[in-house]
């Protein structure tokens, strides 16, 4: 018989779980079966049971002459032969070649083919013609079959093993298995170069690197920026080489200077009852309501938006689209705690930050529901779902200190001790946001069930940490491999139809706030001016304290250096980009279009200015070339009386050619 396959649960390419190939009929299915261990014990269990029989027989035979029970012996052999041959036959089938590259699987068909063909020609010879010799010589070939004994046991040993691997391993992680499939497609793999690749592949697993960038392997990158994204964004410097990563804050005592955690609550707090009526009085303005009309909108203006609501444009926004979704009411939601808990949270921005303050988290609360408004993404939500969404995104920078993590890390802020140096801003962002949810004032889920209050708090918890930039490229890589197997989408399979799974829904909305965080480039022109104008003086507010403190002014941080087209080019196109592209494509055409649109044309006008700086020397301040450009762009789009939907049904899909705002 040929023994058993080049390993228990022996699974090729094309096997189930495997990259899928062209087949031949049912070899998957004959594979699976006979990779199942109670049939690869039975299949030893039979040769054990014949290797008996072969060993008796040569023991109990006399030295000279034929045993009376040689007939009988004849015709059991052969049926145990052809049984072997058949197995031999069905395993090529199912594995290929593959099967008989391996030492032991090729010696075993040969002795089987072998034995098979002797028996049969000696069972041929006519009777009493060289029998005795032809006996004799049938009782060698017999010995050598009992070298397959040696084929079995080496089998069994497999068998074994796996078989404990099974029982012990049951509650395993899925990468168990996979290392144990692509161990067994390298042992089995037809050239050097496939093994190689299998055991690449094996090592990026086991190192946990799958969704690592390397970014110095990216030759298209200034340095500049690739020392931004290493240092900046929070991502290890891997290169052994790199001395420059110095303990540069160690010898300071700087601390961040953020607001304290935990709030007295009481001593200057309003009432929550008071806190309502002055939010709807607010919500009731006509200029506001006005506004509101519009707070769906890509280009909607959030600065106008602040100055209307007289400074209180995250509470107003935040409660109007809570209350507009109806989830007051389907989550039992306290009113009056509501809108203190958003008052709190706004005051908890500070307003001294030029960028992260409470317009910023506005502007990311817009921009989530407006990504919320596609039916792709809305169409997935349970009310406690985009409760989480608008929450987290009011909260995800509450409290920033105005420096970031790699500053907070190397000065040895208590912040940085209390998370142990690891997204050190979003889990304090979210934490102190747990914290005052849980004040009496401000609880506004008392009235919700304990399951959708656990369930709220893992979403806004998994968006807010979602946050950190330090997850850009993983949450990029995971989301094209998941689009590219339509996990966000709704199935009908043959039985039934597949919903989109619950942890897909809520990756999909992280990747969503993320978006939601980074898109100021892809806002219109005047904008998204203001927005870099915000971003590049906290940036060098940081770096100022940096050089003031002795330490190396970060990339990007040094007013007096900072080529800031050069830094908004290669944030755009590093960053932004690449998760744009991927991420509006599940919104459709007009979510493309409105969002890459903008985002092209500020990246065109950024090339703009560099050129005109370095080829005709010119020496205007970007800012005043970019509110030009701005202002030509809304004159030719009045001009062309093109309204942005109409301008988004033309632009096609990503990558297409940009089209004036
Ligand atoms: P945060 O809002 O916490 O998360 C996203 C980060 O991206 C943000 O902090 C900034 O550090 C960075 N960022 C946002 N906009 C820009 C921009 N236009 N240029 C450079 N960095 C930016
Ligand atoms: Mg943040
Ligand atoms: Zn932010």
């Amino acid at each position: 018989m040929a023994s058993t396959a080049s390993g228990l649960g022996a699974s090729q390419a094309g096997a189930p779980g495997g990259p899928p190939g062209r087949e031949l009929p049912g070899r998957r299915a004959i594979r699976t079966f006979l990779d199942k261990m109670k049939v690869e014990f039975a299949v030893i269990g039979v040769v054990i049971v014949y290797m008996v029989l072969v060993f008796a027989d040569l023991m109990l035979n006399e030295e000279d002459g034929i045993p009376w029970w040689n007939p009988v012996f004849q015709v059991v052999d052969l049926g145990f032969l052809i049984a072997f041959t058949l197995e031999l036959l069905v395993r090529l089938y199912a594995y290929g070649l593959v099967y008989v590259k391996d030492a032991l699987n090729m010696f075993d068909a040969i002795v089987v083919l072998v034995s098979l063909v002797l028996q049969i020609f000696f069972m041929l010879q006519p009777a009493g013609t060289t029998a005795t010799s032809s006996f004799g010589f049938m009782r060698i070939v017999r010995l050598i079959r009992l070298v397959r004994l040696f084929t079995v046991m080496n089998k069994l040993q497999k068998a074994r093993s796996a078989y404990k691997k099974a029982k012990y391993l049951r509650i395993g992680t899925p990468v168990e298995k996979v290392m144990e499939l692509l161990g067994q497609m390298r042992e089995t793999s037809e050239t050097d170069e496939d093994g190689q690749d299998v055991a690449w592949i094996m090592d990026l697993i086991a190192t946990d690197k799958l969704y690592t960038i390397d970014v110095r392997k990216n030759t298209s990158m200034s340095a500049e920026m690739s020392a931004f994204i290493t240092a900046n964004l929070g991502l290890k410097n891997e290169d052994p080489d790199d001395d420059t990563a110095t303990d540069a804050g160690s010898t300071t005592t700087a601390s961040s200077g953020g607001a304290p955690m935990l709030r007295q609550e009481s001593s200057y707090l309003p009432a929550a009852a008071e806190e309502l009526t002055r939010c709807q009085e607010l919500v009731e303005r006509p200029e506001v309501a006005e506004l509101l009309k519009h707070i769906a909108d890509w280009e909607f203006d959030p600065f106008a938006f602040v100055e209307a609501t007289q400074g209180n444009g995250l509470v107003v926004a935040a409660y109007h689209l809570i209350d507009h979704y109806g989830l007051i009411d389907k989550m039992r939601l306290s009113r009056s705690r509501l809108a203190s808990f958003l008052h709190q949270i706004q005051e908890g921005y500070r307003g001294e930050n030029p960028y992260h303050n409470a317009t910023h988290a506005l502007d990311v609360l817009l921009n989530m529901n407006y990504f919320l408004t596609f039916d792709a993404l809305g169409g997935l939500l349970k009310p406690v779902d985009r409760l989480a969404c608008l929450l987290a995104a009011a909260v995800h920078d509450f409290e920033h200190p105005g420096l970031n993590n790699n500053f907070l890390a190397a000065t040895k802020d208590p912040l940085a001790i209390t998370y142990n140096d690891r997204s050190i801003l979003e889990s304090h962002h979210v934490a102190a946001s747990f914290k005052l949810l849980l004040s009496d004032e401000c609880n506004f889920t008392r009235q919700m069930g304990r399951d959708a209050y656990a369930e709220l708090r893992a979403t806004v918890i998994q968006l807010v940490l979602g946050t950190d930039m330090k997850y850009h490229f993983e949450h990029v890589t995971k989301f094209k491999t998941k689009l590219s197997s339509n996990a966000f989408k709704h199935a009908e399979t043959d039985s039934a139809e597949r919903a989109v799974q619950h942890d897909d829904v809520k990756f999909l909305l992280a990747v969503a706030l993320h978006s939601a965080d980074i898109a100021n480039p892809a806002k219109p022109t005047a904008v998204c001016s203001k927005w870099t104008e915000l971003v590049m003086e906290e940036f060098f507010l940081q770096g100022d304290k940096e050089a003031s403190l002795g330490m190396p002014v970060s990339p990007f941080y040094d007013r007096e250096k900072t080529n800031v087209a050069q830094c908004q080019m290669g944030f755009i196109n590093v960053l932004v980009k690449p998760l744009y592209v991927e991420f509006t494509s599940i919104l459709g055409d007009k979510g493309i279009s409105e969002c890459l649109r903008c985002l092209e044309s500020n990246f065109d006008g950024w090339t703009e200015y560099q050129r005109r700086c370095t080829e005709d020397g010119a020496t205007e301040p970007w800012t005043e070339f970019m509110a030009t450009r701005a202002k030509e762009l809304a004159d030719e789009r009045a001009r062309l009386n093109r309204r942005p939907s109409l301008a988004a049904s033309l632009s096609g899909r990503a990558g297409a050619q940009v089209h004036p705002q």
